[in-house]
């Protein structure tokens, strides 16, 4: 069957995922740190917004692209890094770069999957993404990768800050599991110690730009700016880490407004719908991140169900940009949105509600 008779909706992904996928891996891919609270926020905080829509302006055509780091997408979408993406699909992180390269979206390649970034660099050769690192080691630790990346022609790097410890998710503890990129790359104290002089020297020892994700603060973004980051990735890394933090989108108007358009903004945390794209993008963000959902996709059905999934996440944000009056995400502001009282309904519920009916 074609992906597109496949997958109407966006959660027709989530049943055969779960079917394909070890319950270790699913609990590895859904799961939060400690009570899951910062988990929890980030559906709460999409969901407290709503929209305030204008009418009787012409929409006839909707345009949906943007731009991330300089690079042309036909939807303001990374397919966010993804650690241990080999227990999820066959083809590990060649998958979602393919999926971004055939789509027009953007991939970035985590650096604690497999297979490596020159293999996943030659699944969709001359097709620009990202590479994250974690600072797994010393400095010719950190020289090898990002050498490797440029060479590899990755066009961006990012620099991943909120793993200094790793957070407690409860669901891999109590089933005493441990991910295969953990086993192979647990040296997290080089990233305890990494700090924002380490960053400085980075930057004059490699001319490309730069993206710190996993800022979650006004006062950061400010570094940012001041060390000239180009790409400020306000995230909790999907509630993995940190818990009992502000939902994604929460903390996204107070880094929009100390970046004051001196840098790209890009935003994550429980996105799953066209319309939470939408709302990012009102509150002054330039691009969005998606995780688990790309997860729920390639497990479903690898990198052709990515390419779907994008589909649809497009079709829902043209249909919402056209509705609020607009014909492309340049033309939202923040009168756009309205704070509102979230439904309360749990995560998946919240961006899925039909699954819970048996659709
Ligand atoms: C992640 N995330 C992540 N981030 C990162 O910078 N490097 C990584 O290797 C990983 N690995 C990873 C594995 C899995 C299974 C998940 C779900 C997430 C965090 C990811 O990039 C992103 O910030 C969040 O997933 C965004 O939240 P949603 O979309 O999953 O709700």
């Amino acid at each position: 069957m074609r992906e597109e008779q496949q997958y109407a909706v966006l959660h027709e992904f989530v049943r055969p995922a779960q079917a394909n996928l070890s319950r270790a891996t699913w609990d590895y891919i859904m799961g939060g740190a400690e009570t899951e609270t910062t988990l929890e926020r980030n559906r709460r905080a999409l969901d407290a917004i709503a929209f305030r829509p204008r009418v009787l302006r012409n929409v006839e055509k909707v345009d949906t692209g943007g731009t991330i780091m300089g690079q042309k997408v036909k939807l303001p979408v990374i397919l966010a890094p993804i650690g241990s993406l080999q227990d999820m699909t066959p083809e590990g992180g060649k998958a979602p770069t393919r999926a971004a390269a055939e789509f027009g979206a953007m991939h970035m390649l985590s650096s604690a999957c497999a297979p490596g970034v020159e293999e996943v660099a030659a699944a969709a050769p001359g097709y620009p993404k990202i590479y994250q690192l974690y600072i797994r080691g010393d400095q010719k630790y950190v020289d090898d990768h990002i050498s490797r990346a440029m060479k590899a022609g990755y066009v961006a790097l990012c620099l991943t800050v909120d793993l200094d410890y790793y957070g407690r998710r409860e669901r891999d503890l109590a089933k005493r599991y441990v991910t295969t990129s953990r086993r192979t790359n647990a040296l997290e104290h080089y990233q305890a110690r990494f700090s924002w002089a380490d960053v400085a020297k980075l930057r004059k020892r490699y001319k490309l730009p730069f993206i710190i994700k996993g800022i979650a603060t006004a006062e950061d973004a400010r570094i940012c700016v001041e060390e000239g980051i180009e790409g400020v990735y306000v995230s909790n890394h999907g509630g993995r880490q940190l818990d009992h933090g502000l939902g994604g989108i929460d903390a996204l108007p107070e880094v929009a407004a100390a970046v004051n358009r001196k840098a790209e903004v890009m935003v994550d945390g429980g996105f799953m719908r066209g319309a939470d794209i939408v709302k990012a993008m009102a509150l002054g963000a330039t691009a969005v991140g998606v995780g688990r959902l790309q997860a729920l996709a390639l497990s479903a059905g690898g990198a052709a169900a990515v390419v779907r999934m994008l589909e649809l996440l497009q079709d829902e944000a043209m249909r919402a940009l056209g509705m609020l009056g607009v014909t492309s995400f340049a033309e939202l502001d923040p009168s756009y949105v309205k704070a509102t009282t979230p439904l309360g309904r749990p995560w998946l519920d919240s961006a899925f509600p039909l699954l819970k009916e048996g659709y």
